[in-house]
């Protein structure tokens, strides 16, 4: 197996089996229900299969707030998002702490676990806002999602009895174990894990073969759960990624795989909850650029770097790879950044992502240093089918 521990010293494994899940199945039809969405769905079967190690259900309270006012769970260990579930008040009348109850999808189809209710508690999101978002406007859409949650938490282990079924990318998941038995199976001692929620432009793969340098293996990791309406959509994300591997990329030397969790706009908070998933799945270096997992103007362009310094390096465990704000630049002819480049900025190619998406909506290609021709045809492409663009 790769050398690294997962977060906390063990892979959690959620899944119930074989008969034990059917005597699960009867109980939980006799429970009470609470009603889960997509997003609520992606976090139990992150929880299921070890992805959010050493988290084995939704938040207590005591782990709520510490994770909130410190960024480290109840027992110490470093986690910088909550994971919760937020339930509406006649739900909250038929749960009571030391019971159980069954968590259904929202067509009431299918019974995805058990949770053993361990707490119910009332939140401050205002609060939760400020610390997790550093911001409470709504206009920040991380908060906006909060904002539309009730404010009553439940805690507790759940017992997974359902997985999501897989419409798209099916052959792109992986679960914990089975990235941690392929990067072994490729030789890989050091795999480096790659975030992104943008299709791929020359900037993303300037900083991952940076990496490539570095590492034995390259993770490549889009996240395909859910995002703001204005993202572009995963299907778009993953094209880019499958024709830039293609033809720009070794084979043997990156694997590519989704990350089935929703975005949450966290910023530098985001950066290290995904460094510590990605510990999960067997990286043991993970990539932060400028203004990592940010939206508008909320985070300091390294603020998403800054953060990791609260920390020790044994705490995090992944090793942190640290990047500047990458660009072409005309007179070096090549792909730099502050720390490589001597030129003025006149001389470095900005684009802004309107101005991108105006080029794209125009069927223009932006120019081939900020994007690769084969990438840039499937944006154009992506951008004509999909207007305005939905995930
Ligand atoms: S993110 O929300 O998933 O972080 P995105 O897909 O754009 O957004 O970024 C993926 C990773 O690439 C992040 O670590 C980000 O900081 C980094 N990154 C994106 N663009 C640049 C750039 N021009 N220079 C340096 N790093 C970048």
């Amino acid at each position: 197996m790769p050398t690294i521990q997962p977060h906390g010293g063990t892979l959690v494994n959620r899944l119930v089996e074989g008969e034990q899940r059917e005597r699960l199945m009867q109980t939980a039809s006799t429970l009470p229900v609470i009603r889960v969405n997509n997003w609520t769905i992606s976090d139990i079967d992150l929880i299921a299969v070890g992805g959010f190690s050493p988290l084995t259900g939704f938040m207590n309270e005591e782990d709520y707030q510490s994770v909130v006012e410190r960024m480290r769970l109840a027992n110490g260990l470093v986690w910088s998002i909550p994971v919760t579930l937020a339930v509406d008040e006649p739900t909250k009348g038929k749960l009571q702490v030391g019971g159980q109850a069954a968590l259904v999808g929202e067509d009431d189809q299918v019974i995805y676990a058990i949770l053993n209710v361990e707490s119910i508690y009332e939140v401050d999101q205002a609060n939760e806002a400020k610390k997790i978002f550093k911001t409470d406007e709504v206009a920040h859409p991380g908060v906006a999602k909060l904002y539309e949650r009730p404010n009553t938490y439940v805690g507790g282990s759940i017992q997974v009895l359902n997985r999501p079924k897989r419409s798209k990318f099916r052959e792109f998941y992986f679960d914990p174990v089975e990235t941690r038995a392929l990067f072994e199976q490729k030789g890989w001692k050091t795999v480096c894990g790659f975030q992104t929620r943008n299709p791929v432009h020359r900037a993303h793969e300037y900083i991952q073969k940076c990496a490539m340098e570095i590492v034995d293996g390259l993770f490549l990791n889009p996240l395909v759960g859910e995002t703001k309406s204005d993202d572009i959509s995963a299907d778009v994300r993953m094209k880019s990624y499958l024709v830039l591997l293609e033809n720009y990329y070794p084979q043997d030397r990156v694997f590519l795989g989704v990350f089935p969790a929703a975005m949450r706009y966290a910023g530098p908070r985001e950066a290290i909850f995904h460094a510590m998933v990605r510990k999960n799945f067997g990286c043991t270096h993970f990539i932060v650029g400028r203004d990592h997992a940010g939206v508008g103007d909320y985070y300091g362009t390294y603020e998403a770097q800054e953060i990791f310094s609260n920390f020790t390096e044994e705490e995090i465990g992944i090793k942190t790879l640290f990047f500047e704000h990458s660009f072409y630049c005309k007179k070096c002819g090549n792909m730099a950044s502050s720390k490589t480049c001597p030129h003025d900025k006149e001389h470095h190619m900005h684009l802004s992502g309107t101005k991108v998406r105006a080029l794209l909506r125009d069927g223009q290609c932006p120019p081939p240093e900020f994007s690769r021709p084969e990438v840039a045809q499937i944006l154009i492409e992506g951008m004509r089918e999909l207007q305005p663009v939905k995930e």
